[in-house]
């Protein structure tokens, strides 16, 4: 986790812009053009954990200049239809990770994005351009996906920041740690919220 590097000042710069967020995780990504283009997605997976998934901020800082076509910049659909669908395929999701705690609920058809719903996406999606360094915030109700990368390689660093109040659902907790998902962050939560659990 690089942003407990104190020699990095990254938690200080997060707690004075954002004085009511904490840090729970990190990742660095690489993207080259043998990436397959990510589509539209909510990173719920990564937190499906949180009573409030939505509730989550993404940094997403390019360690390389992503300024036009072919770089790699990210997109992002701010748009309320979006915003909605998004919710309905949290909540689709939030279901299966419960299912998996208890067999006993029933299942329910998959999430789909229709191709009407992707050309939506698509026309309503903004596409800012960034130099490295640079970080763009945005809350995970925001359908987003990466552009495609020409030449070369991408990098980027992600931390995900959720409310210092957030509380954390102990069936998902659990669901994950049997999934083997995000096993880090849910073991530590575990420990903290819930270790009578373990
Ligand atoms: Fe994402």
């Amino acid at each position: 986790m690089v942003f407990r590097d104190p020699d990095l000042n990254i938690a200080d710069t997060i707690e004075a812009l954002l004085p009511d967020y904490r840090i729970l995780a990190d990742l660095y990504l690489e993207k080259t053009p043998e990436d397959q283009g990510f589509p539209f997605h909510t990173d719920f997976d990564s937190i499906g954990f949180m009573e409030r998934p939505e509730d989550m901020l993404t940094v997403w800082i390019p360690l390389t200049p992503v300024k036009e076509a072919g770089s790699g910049r990210l997109s992002i659909v701010m748009e309320e239809g979006a915003v909605r669908l998004s919710l309905i395929r949290e909540a689709n999701q939030l279901h299966s990770l419960v299912r998996i705690a208890d067999p006993s609920v029933p299942e329910h058809p998959p999430f789909q994005i229709t191709h009407q719903e992707y050309d939506y996406m698509e026309k309503g999606k903004v596409t800012s351009a960034l130099d490295a360094g640079d970080a763009l915030l945005f809350c995970n109700a925001f359908f987003h996906k990466s552009e495609d990368v020409y030449q070369g390689k991408r990098a980027a660093y992600i931390m995900r920041l959720v409310p210092k109040d957030a509380k954390f659902s102990k069936t998902r907790l659990l669901a994950l740690r049997k999934l083997g998902q995000n096993l880090a962050v849910v073991e530590e939560l575990l420990k903290t919220h819930y270790p009578e659990a373990l």
